[in-house]
């Protein structure tokens, strides 16, 4: 069989395992607290507003969100090229599966109409993108236990610093929305599919953990250019 027709049958079989298992029972994939609730680990009892954010001009939080944003990306393309070459390991396969996404993942574009939105009111936008980011932490979070269980954590300590860093990002944003005063609706577990935790198999799962980055990337980028737009028409207007 050539390469490529094995690869179309493993895409058509990803499709089969998405709409197959959207029935499965819940998995607690783990007990702990969602870190990306209290992503600054902070000791202080926030909705008691028990909290002293040192509460910096607009520009220079949308500055600190901006340099984390970067950071974050930077780490997640790195890590991309890590798995294409190390666990893909195939030109042919890693082109099919970027235009892959997995269920429930954030869409990574931002309309005109919501960046206009966000650009008369960037609480909003904050409170997006930290709903979007915290989903990530949700995959990320699933990717590195997988790790553990199944690959004896080769990779682990590269998962663990995109894990690390994209926590970083959410305590500022955090920062920015708590300030504002606004309350957040944090996601819970449930987002990402069951279907797509606890994956045994290792093809599927590096396939899987590629697509996530992969969009990852993307998301983070698509955030970094709004974040850029709304600090230009703020600089335009002032
Ligand atoms: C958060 O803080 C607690 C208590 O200080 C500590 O035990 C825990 O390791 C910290 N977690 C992270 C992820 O830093
Ligand atoms: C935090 O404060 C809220 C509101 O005062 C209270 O209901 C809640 O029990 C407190 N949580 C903790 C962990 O102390
Ligand atoms: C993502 O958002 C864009 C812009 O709003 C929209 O055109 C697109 O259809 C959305 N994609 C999905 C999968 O919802
Ligand atoms: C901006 O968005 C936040 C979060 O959704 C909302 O609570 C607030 O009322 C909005 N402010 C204005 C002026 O619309
Ligand atoms: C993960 O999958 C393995 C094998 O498919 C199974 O034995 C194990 O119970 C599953 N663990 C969880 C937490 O679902
Ligand atoms: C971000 O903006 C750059 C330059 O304007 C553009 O090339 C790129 O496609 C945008 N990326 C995303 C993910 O929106």
């Amino acid at each position: 069989m050539s390469r490529t027709r094995v690869i179309v049958l493993l895409l058509c079989a990803i499709t089969t395992l998405e709409k197959n298992s959207s029935s499965a029972a819940p998995v607690t994939a783990s007990d702990s607290a969602a870190r990306w609730t209290n992503p600054c680990n902070a000791t202080r009892n926030f909705s008691a507003g028990d909290f002293a954010i040192w509460d910096v001009p607009e520009f220079e939080k949308i500055q600190r969100i901006q340099e984390n944003l970067l950071a974050t990306k930077d780490k997640a393309a790195s890590l991309k090229t890590k798995l294409a070459k190390e666990r893909l390991r195939s030109i042919a396969l890693e082109l099919s599966l970027e235009s892959k996404h997995i269920d429930n993942f954030p869409n990574t574009t931002i309309s005109q109409e919501d960046l206009e939105l966000y650009k008369t009111n960037v609480t909003l936008a904050y409170v997006r993108s930290y709903r979007d980011l915290s989903v990530v932490a949700v995959f990320l979070e699933a990717i590195r236990e997988d790790e553990v269980k199944y690959e004896h954590g080769s990779l682990l300590s590269v998962f663990h610093e995109n894990e690390e860093q994209l926590y970083r990002l959410l305590c500022e944003v955090h920062n920015a929305i708590l300030v504002s005063g606004v309350t957040i609706g944090y996601e819970s577990r449930d987002i990402m599919p069951n279907n797509m935790r606890n994956m045994s198999d290792r093809f599927w799962r590096n396939m899987r953990d590629f697509i996530i980055i992969k969009d990852s990337v993307t998301l983070f980028q698509s955030i970094l250019n709004m974040t850029q737009a709304v600090l230009e028409s703020r600089n335009s207007s002032s």
